[in-house]
């Protein structure tokens, strides 16, 4: 009898458990889940501007070269060794969750059989077929999310209200306008009902407000087409799912709850032969974990060349992700943000269940790394990806005081991973940490 009530209150306790999980989780969180869990997306700015080798599109916004001469690179665009399934594959072993391909940038070029549009790739380019299709199709069959981007403004657009430096067409002409905006809700229709992608990167839409975009009706139409879609910020209007910074690594924690840093590997989004400033491996793993330890993920961008290479510094790049990512894949896609600054002089991140602090050390610590104001207990200590058990020891802590003790861990020289070696702690329960300052109690 004591055994039914005992295990009848277990049963209640864990049913009260679940009850608790599934009040916190709400459908957005659902729907988020695998993007938060991505942790490394890849970006590709494939597009006519690669046949030059020139900015995306802005080079004629921004009158470097001629409207006529941008579009003279149609010519040269063969995409002769496009190999969307070495892409996947290179993607993947990168350690990559999913990617986002450029279906139209702000010069209206589509990499699709658009319909809606004569300025595609497949009637104006030497490549003459649907780049976009084979590069979805080889993501799915690797397992990977797809992503599409797509500029709502469109600089090559007769009905276009275009906002430039020195022109600006159609000012106040909201009839032509909305012209402009069914082609847009078209040729999204086109992409949904093709290729079913699982997430839009939208931009361009500074250029309109909201209501001009129809952003609300928009985002209304692509949940009816697929009720699982994300959306990022920049559909116009506060309707995007996350957050969307630029090439500038935050330094403090973005407040939105998801949210994703896109970055160039050099200075370029796409490919341009005379930009050789690429950021190393090192440099790019170290932003890398910089998101993680904010709890957002990080896409990074490739500019394939006009026929459809990437480039050997950017394949050398994803190289060096797969080698760091496979090692580590523990304390990257099954983590959360870290614990807040200050306990432990590098970027931290969780495991789910919150009992295993990871530290991830881009430098060689002298003698022992020290993590301060920790309450918990450490069971074990070990570096990822290398195994190795490390000891630790308490040191200061009063038996009168509620501070804890300074906990430092000894580092041998033989575990240091070449890039960024990782320390997992494993907790007696979940983290707990010392926040007070003098009479103040800090929420964490
Ligand atoms: C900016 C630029 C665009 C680029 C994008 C990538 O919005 O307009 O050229 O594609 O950033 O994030």
């Amino acid at each position: 009898m004591k055994n039914w009530s005992k295990l009848l209150f277990t049963l209640f306790l864990c049913s009260l458990t679940t009850c608790k999980l599934l009040a916190q989780s709400t459908p957005e969180d659902q729907k988020m889940q695998w993007f938060k869990d991505a942790k490394l997306g890849i970006f590709i700015h494939w597009g006519i501007y690669s046949v030059n080798g020139i900015d995306e599109s802005w080079s004629f916004f921004n009158d470097y070269i001629s409207y006529d001469d941008y579009m003279k690179q149609l010519d040269g665009f063969t995409a002769a060794k496009y190999d969307p399934e070495k892409w996947a594959k290179l993607i993947k072993s990168a350690g990559a969750k999913y990617a986002v391909i450029t279906a139209k940038h702000h010069d209206g070029v589509a990499l699709w059989d658009s319909k809606a549009s004569d300025l595609t790739v497949v009637k104006k380019t030497p490549a003459k077929r649907d780049l976009i299709q084979p590069f979805m199709e080889a993501l799915e069959k690797e397992g990977l999310k797809k992503g599409l981007y797509y500029s709502v403004l469109d600089w090559s657009h007769p009905d276009y209200d275009r906002k430039t430096r020195t022109k600006y067409r159609y000012k106040n002409d909201s009839e032509r306008f909305q012209k402009f905006v069914d082609f847009n809700f078209q040729q999204l229709e086109e992409l949904s009902l093709n290729f079913n992608p699982d997430l839009y990167w939208f931009d361009g839409d500074w250029e309109h407000k909201a209501e001009e975009w129809r952003s609300q009706e928009l985002k209304d139409q692509l949940l009816e087409w697929n009720p699982n879609v994300i959306v990022n910020s920049r559909i116009g209007g506060d309707l995007g799912d996350y957050a969307t910074p630029e090439q500038g690594v935050p330094v403090t924690r973005p407040s939105s709850n998801y949210w994703e840093l896109c970055l160039t590997m050099n200075n370029s989004w796409g490919f341009q032969h005379n930009d050789h400033n690429y950021k190393s491996p090192n440099e790019l793993l170290r932003i890398f974990v910089d998101c993680l330890h904010m709890g957002g993920n990080l896409l990074l961008d490739i500019g394939p060349k006009p026929d459809g290479t990437i480039p050997s510094e950017a394949v050398n790049i994803l190289e060096a992700f797969g080698r760091w990512t496979d090692k580590h894949a523990a304390a990257i896609y099954d983590t959360q943000a870290g614990i807040p600054e200050g306990h432990v002089y590098a970027p931290t991140t969780l495991s789910k269940d919150r009992k295993t602090l990871y530290i991830y050390l881009d430098y060689k610590v002298n003698e022992s790394l020290v993590i301060k104001g920790l309450k918990n207990k450490i069971n074990r200590i070990w570096v990822v990806g290398n195994g190795t058990k490390l000891e630790h020891r308490e040191v200061g802590k009063q038996y009168w005081s509620a501070v804890p003790g300074l906990k430092y861990i000894d580092i041998p020289e033989s575990v240091y991973d070449k890039d960024i070696t990782v320390i997992a702690v494993l907790l007696d329960g979940e983290v707990d940490l010392y926040r007070e300052k003098g009479q103040v109690i800090e929420s964490n």
